[in-house]
């Protein structure tokens, strides 16, 4: 595993299991074999109902707690004082954990103070629930607005990026504040499938395309979180750090944006 250093000096595996859609036995069955064959991070929800199935998972691959990462995010609607503190808490029980690696705010919701959400974060931070705080799906201008409430508070910005969905603007703004990025949907739900440069590139290189657009991803320094539910597929998508990414395979797919954003709900604030 590599590892990225977030702003508390504490290190992110740079690649771990997105859990979205994953429910009962099979995120179960998922979680203990992707642990078992090495990784450990998870990335979940309160969104993606699958807390408890994520727990047990854990506890069956019999990993020590320190050696994971785990990360969850609050609903937009429950980003109120009160609610955060209170799911949080309810987010280790179902965990059945004692602490959070990361808490996100998993998407900006401009009904309720920011300001207030953040001081709710920070005061679990500091009784120790969770280690690091986060958010989801911000733009460069709601990133501004949490940096000039608390300077050096938000440690990670978990966004839609893969090759199709190159957010250079966003990535460049976030290394200048000392934020991590972290890749949802770093294999666009699928669809670098079904793109014939990169399968062309994989043939090439006897990659899959998958392997090409996460190497593409953690060699930018960037967190990936690819979503697997197979054993085939999990360690394929973990087997990335004994080879190096060619520097043609780099440049042709720094070129295939599309803008081609693929998760937007209605409830999005991607226009501010
Ligand atoms: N913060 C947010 O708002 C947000 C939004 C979306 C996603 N996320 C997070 O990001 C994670 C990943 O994103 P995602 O689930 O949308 O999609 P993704 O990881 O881009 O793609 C997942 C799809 O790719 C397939 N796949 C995975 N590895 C493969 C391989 N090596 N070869 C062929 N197919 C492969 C999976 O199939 P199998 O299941 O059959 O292996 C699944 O259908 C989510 O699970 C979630 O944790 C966060």
């Amino acid at each position: 595993m590599q590892y990225v250093k977030l702003n508390s000096g504490d290190q992110m595996p740079i690649v771990g299991l997105g859990t979205w859609k994953l429910k009962g036995e099979e995120c179960v069955n998922s979680v203990q074999t992707a642990i078992n064959i090495g990784y450990n991070h998870l990335d979940t929800a309160d969104l993606y109902d699958n807390h408890q199935a994520v727990g047990k998972g854990i506890k069956a691959s019999k990993a020590q707690r320190k050696q994971l990462f785990i990360t969850s995010k609050i609903k937009p609607e429950n980003l109120n004082y009160q609610t955060i503190i209170e799911d949080t808490k309810r987010f280790l029980n179902e965990l059945n954990i004692e602490y959070l690696d990361l808490i996100l705010i998993h998407w900006p919701n401009k009904e309720i103070p920011l300001k207030t959400s953040l001081k709710a974060l920070k005061e679990l931070q500091t009784e120790g629930l969770v280690k690091n705080i986060g958010v989801s799906n911000f733009t460069i201008n709601h990133l501004k607005d949490a940096l000039e409430l608390y300077p050096d508070l938000i440690a990670v910005n978990q966004v839609e990026f893969h090759p199709t969905f190159y957010q250079k603007d966003l990535l460049e703004f976030c290394r200048k504040n000392g934020i991590i990025l972290t890749a949802y949907s770093p294999l666009a739900r699928g669809e670098i499938f079904e793109n014939e440069i990169l399968q062309n590139l994989a043939d090439k290189y006897n990659k899959s395309a998958a392997q090409l657009a996460l190497k593409w991803l953690i060699d930018k320094n960037i967190v990936a979180i690819p979503k697997a539910s197979s054993k085939a597929h999990l360690k394929a998508n973990l087997n990335l750090f004994d080879w190096e990414l060619p520097a043609e395979a780099r440049e042709k797919i720094d070129k295939l944006n599309q803008n081609n954003r693929l998760i937007e709900p209605s409830f999005a604030e991607f226009d501010y």
